[in-house]
């Protein structure tokens, strides 16, 4: 195989087992690392319960026509994230056409080919989009056609109620039990070990060239950094300009250009702008301090694999400090799983029965940990009662904590008006929660929020208080300049631009709508006919949050009457108002638009506005068209399908 040669490795994942005498390899198809964070997790519970030889794969990387060779004493599992609108992760794709193709046929033709085959799956969807976990569903339903035999139940985790971690840990218990039986496992009582081990490099200083500090390789490392870039590798880009577009007691609005032409960097309107993120330097300051590491913050260290099949998941030598501040999830809610493994590492024995009860008993974990929204570092604080943590072994974080991963952002931006500078639009929310003194904040929204701080040469990094130390010690990392790359998405305008097209896009919803309008006033100014171009648009209050209100005023130069802004204003009197709301009123217009091929597109919130905003679209085209509500639903769908009807959703 052409990439196999190419990596200089093989792709042939029996061998691989072989030659590190595996006996259960965890494949994952991952998008933002939580697939692959999850099979690492299975390998290493797999490892310490059950002595089982395992290694983790991606999917990427091998090849499948062998899956049939097998043997029956061996297990594959399959930990599957579903992406968008029912796709595969980019690095499931091939797998994934493999799988289910109607022809897929293997090395040695026995027939059902994959009879010796034992599996395991999970998957992890998102119950508000159209496809819930179509991908282990739709694989689970391909490996059985090949005669492939499931071990427990094909999981599935669910993002939209926020249940993806708990929906795991309910799975894998019974998996883990009917596995054992199959295979003949012995339990055992699960003791730490390592996957990774720290090295001392006494001979090295933070200033030695050698020494990275959050570059994320080596080119970036020797300051050759050069494309493609992608998920692997970030363009480390100036910021062209920044400002605050509105700002409130708890909200802040911020719009940031993002200057790409010293790149070769693309993008078009529509598609996606990752931002790498970096964690605030109180919440670095807070968790290295917890487990006693405050002073030792800038000594250097390598990172073993003890694996022959495992990655180090950054590159290294470098410090405590950099792996907290650049490369670990250390702001995110703490995991159950997490909890029980450092339990055997409590200050005290009080502590330690504590942890175990946290880490065993769901509820009370929930009770205790749920309001309060704690990281690692404010749980083992509240939990150790301010005693120092200084027995837990650093390689269980970096087993433990999921790799600080990049944010995806809806490009504001026209690629057609401004095709070397990406605009961002992204509220900044801060949140208190109960048991806190100070609010909960996002970790890369407020990094935007200090970077545009920074950039204006504003000294308070953050409008509630120093939370954000940037000053990385590498002048590419100084604050002003920002990791990022594109990612393509299929949210787009139609080829002609007479087509009649209506947005709904409240909040920083509207995003990827600014940049739909500056392109079709653009294309006006180049005299081509473009048709109606309505944008339902909805915030708080006229006064506080209307985004972009002036620049409106600036395309209808171009476009005239064919644009419209229709607003739905929620909190000026006593009763809601909402984008689905005006869609209503709307509905004669609007039944019209679609009938002479309109297309329709929705971005935001995914759980309630989007769904909302779809029920009330399948209505309008029942009313105009005389047909039931049910049929509204099913031409809403076909529109999906055709592309005529376009979502960009989150929750
Ligand atoms: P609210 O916060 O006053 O409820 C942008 O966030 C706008 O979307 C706000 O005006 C917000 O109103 C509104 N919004 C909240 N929930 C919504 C829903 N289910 N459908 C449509 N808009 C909603």
């Amino acid at each position: 195989n052409v990439n196999g040669a190419k990596a200089g490795r093989s792709r042939n994942i029996l061998e691989k087992m072989e030659e590190s005498g595996k006996n259960c390899v965890i494949f994952y198809g991952s998008q933002t690392g939580t697939a692959e964070d999850y099979a690492s997790r299975l390998a290493k519970e797999g490892k310490s319960r059950f002595g089982l030889e395992t290694m983790v794969a991606d999917l990427e990387e091998y090849d499948y026509e062998n899956l049939d060779t097998m043997p029956s004493d061996k297990v594959a599992m399959f930990i599957l994230a579903t992406y968008g609108e029912g796709e595969p992760t980019d690095n499931a794709v091939e797998f994934y056409e493999f799988i289910t193709g109607d022809d897929v046929s293997f090395s040695e033709g026995s027939n059902p080919p994959l009879e010796n085959l034992n599996y395991v799956a999970f998957g992890l969807g998102n119950n508000t989009y159209e496809h819930y976990n179509s991908m282990v569903r739709n694989v689970d339903k391909a490996l059985q056609k090949q005669g492939a035999h499931r071990i427990g139940e094909a999981g599935e985790g669910d993002d939209g109620a926020g249940t993806m971690e708990e929906d795991f840990l309910a799975w894998k218990d019974p998996m883990w039990a009917a596995l054992a039986e199959k295979m003949g496992l012995e339990e055992r009582e699960a003791v730490y070990e390592p996957t990774f081990g720290i090295v001392d490099r006494d001979n090295l200083t933070p200033d030695s060239p050698e020494v990275y500090l959050g570059e994320p390789n080596k080119m970036h490392l020797e300051g050759t950094a050069k494309g493609p870039f992608n998920s692997h590798n970030p363009y480390i880009a100036p910021i062209a300009e920044s400002r605050e577009l509105f700002s409130t007691k708890d909200r802040n609005c911020i719009h940031i250009d993002v200057d790409i032409s010293a790149s070769n960097l693309s993008y078009q309107t529509g598609d996606h702008i990752a931002i790498w993120p970096t964690n605030s330097g109180d919440e670095v300051d807070r968790f290295l301090d917890i487990i006693d590491l405050k002073e030792d913050r800038n000594k250097v260290i390598s990172i073993k694999a003890l694996e022959p099949t495992a990655k180090v998941p950054f590159p290294t030598p470098t410090t405590y400090d950099a792996i907290a501040r650049y490369h670990l999830e250390i702001c995110a809610p703490v995991s159950r799983q997490f909890v029980s493994t450092l339990a055997a590492f409590a200050p005290n024995d009080e502590v330690k029965a504590e942890m175990t009860r946290l880490g065993s008993d769901k509820d009370y974990f929930h009770d205790k940990t749920g309001p309060y929204f704690y990281n690692i570092a404010r749980f083992l604080e509240a939990v150790g009662k301010g005693e120092k943590w200084t027995n837990i072994p650093f390689s269980a974080f970096i087993e433990g904590l999921n790799k600080l991963q990049p944010r995806y952002y809806s490009i504001s931006s026209s690629s057609l008006v401004q095709p070397k500078k990406i605009s961002i639009t992204a509220i900044i929310e801060s949140q208190m929660l109960p048991g806190r003194k100070d609010p909960f904040r996002g970790v890369a929204t407020n990094y935007l929020f200090a970077l545009k701080q920074k950039q204006n040469g504003d000294p308070n990094p953050s409008p509630f208080g120093k939370t954000y130390a940037l000053n990385g010690p590498r002048n590419k990392f100084d604050g002003i300049h920002v990791p990022v790359h594109v990612r393509h998405s299929n949210f787009k305008l139609p080829s002609d631009p007479g087509k009649p097209v209506i947005m709904v896009g409240p909040g920083t919803g509207v995003a990827p709508f600014r940049g739909f309008i500056q392109e079709r006033a653009k294309q006006a100014q180049n005299g081509a006919t473009v048709g109606r171009t309505i944008l339902f648009f909805g915030c708080r209050k006229h006064s506080e949050d209307f985004l972009y209100e002036a620049e409106w005023d600036e395309y209808k130069k171009a476009l005239g009457d064919s644009l419209e802004i229709v607003t739905a204003f929620s909190r000026e009197t006593s009763k809601k108002v909402y984008v689905q709301h005006r869609l209503k009123e709307r509905s004669k217009e609007i039944g019209e638009l679609l009938s002479q091929k309109a297309y329709f597109y929705v971005c935001g919130d995914a759980a309630h506005m989007a769904r909302e905003v779809n029920t009330v679209l399948a209505q309008i085209i029942a009313e105009s068209r005389g047909v039931s509500e049910t049929k509204g639903e099913e031409i809403v769908k076909n529109m999906r399908a055709a592309n005529q009807y376009q979502e960009d959703v989150w929750s």
